[in-house]
């Protein structure tokens, strides 16, 4: 983290993902003193009680119910997906100017007469992934953490994702130039073989006069099967020499896939790759069928072997389909991948007209 950020901070560990938002979250409370965060509309941060209220779905927090946790929403920070009319320069112009507004003058000025004001922290993924795999612009995001840090608030990543090199690089915030004062990491930490959660903290967040110990434990907190896993893994990485070059490569394996769907099929609106993951935007709200038929598409005549393919998708954003396979993929598992799924849109295809 030093080395990525050039701060001095210090890690704490949770188990999952939305526990390791906990932790962060707790991190911020016990510096801050602070009441509001600030998430994006189709954020998603986890589904425990605390994290699903800055999730997006209200499916997540109907069993608690909203807004216990004061929190302001900030527009679906995807142009492709808005209904607006205007140009991308003139969507982010205003949309930046709805943002400023509503934190300079509604969230920290109206209320607190510009000092003092009540946020706590924004919480964003680099890439919102549940939202619908969307990037959101470089200056755009730049901009939007400017405004909150400059009103004093903290900048939490949540890189439970986008962590590991899953959108190129190690981290989804190194597409945007600023440096957040707490990371959130999960998943890929481990592979997904056994739960650990880590948050980064610059100093003095995790310091012991800010975060007294004792603030936080869990039994397993620091198991050794999850540490043990975690540093075989962190080891795979450091000895994957050329990683840059790689991700770059299957960047443009995964876009050249996707202009081909979006080039041949009806179904498809759009498309872009980015490092590991890519997305499919479709006309409709049918995703979940091409993910049903994308599921057995081979089963009777398997492609080399292949019967099938597991796609991604959610209920948040039902006209995207997106594409996340190992990072070491094969360029021969990438052709029976193309085949597959062109076959998936073809079917889903003859069966929607
Ligand atoms: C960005 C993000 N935050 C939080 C979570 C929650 O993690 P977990 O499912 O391990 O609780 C996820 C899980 O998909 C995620 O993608």
């Amino acid at each position: 983290m030093k080395t990525i950020t050039g701060e001095n901070g210090k890690v704490a560990f949770e188990l999952g993902g939305a526990q390791g938002v906990e932790l962060g979250l707790k991190v911020v409370k016990s510096n801050t003193k602070k009441a509001q965060f600030v998430v994006f509309q189709g954020g998603y941060h986890g589904r425990s009680i605390y994290t699903s209220q800055f999730s997006a779905s209200h499916r997540y927090r109907s069993l608690i119910g909203d807004w216990r946790i004061p929190l302001i929403r900030l527009p679906y920070p995807d142009y492709e997906q808005s209904t607006s009319k205007e140009n991308m320069e003139s969507w982010k112009k205003h949309t930046l100017y709805y943002i400023k507004q509503l934190a300079e003058l509604e969230a920290g000025g109206m209320v607190t007469r510009g000092v003092n004001q009540d946020i706590a922290a924004l919480i964003i993924e680099p890439l919102l992934n549940a939202g619908g795999i969307i990037k959101p612009d470089a200056d755009f995001m730049e901009e939007v953490v400017r405004i909150f840090r400059n009103l004093g608030a903290l900048i939490v990543v949540d890189e439970i994702f986008c962590g590991f090199y899953r959108t190129g690089k190690m981290f989804g915030f190194q597409h945007y130039n600023f440096t957040p004062d707490i990371v959130i990491m999960s998943k890929a930490l481990t592979n997904g073989i056994t739960p650990l959660s880590c948050i980064w903290a610059r100093d003095p967040y995790l310091l012991p006069k800010n975060f007294p110990p004792g603030t936080h434990s869990a039994t397993y907190v620091n198991n050794p099967l999850a540490m043990a896993t975690a540093s075989s893994v962190l080891d795979r990485y450091d000895q994957w020499k050329d990683i840059d070059k790689d991700l770059s490569g299957l960047e443009k394996s995964l876009q050249r896939i996707i202009n081909k769907i979006v080039a041949s099929s009806s179904l498809a609106k759009s498309g872009y790759a980015l490092g590991g993951v890519g997305r499919i935007l479709l006309k409709d709200n049918i995703a979940g069928e091409i993910l049903e038929i994308a599921r057995t598409i081979a089963w009777d005549r398997p492609v080399d072997g292949v019967s099938g393919l597991i796609l991604a998708s959610t209920g948040m954003a039902p006209n995207v389909v997106a594409l996340n396979p190992p990072l070491n993929i094969s360029s021969k598992d990438l052709v029976i991948l193309e085949k597959l799924l062109q076959m998936a849109f073809e079917k889903t295809e003859k069966k929607t007209s």
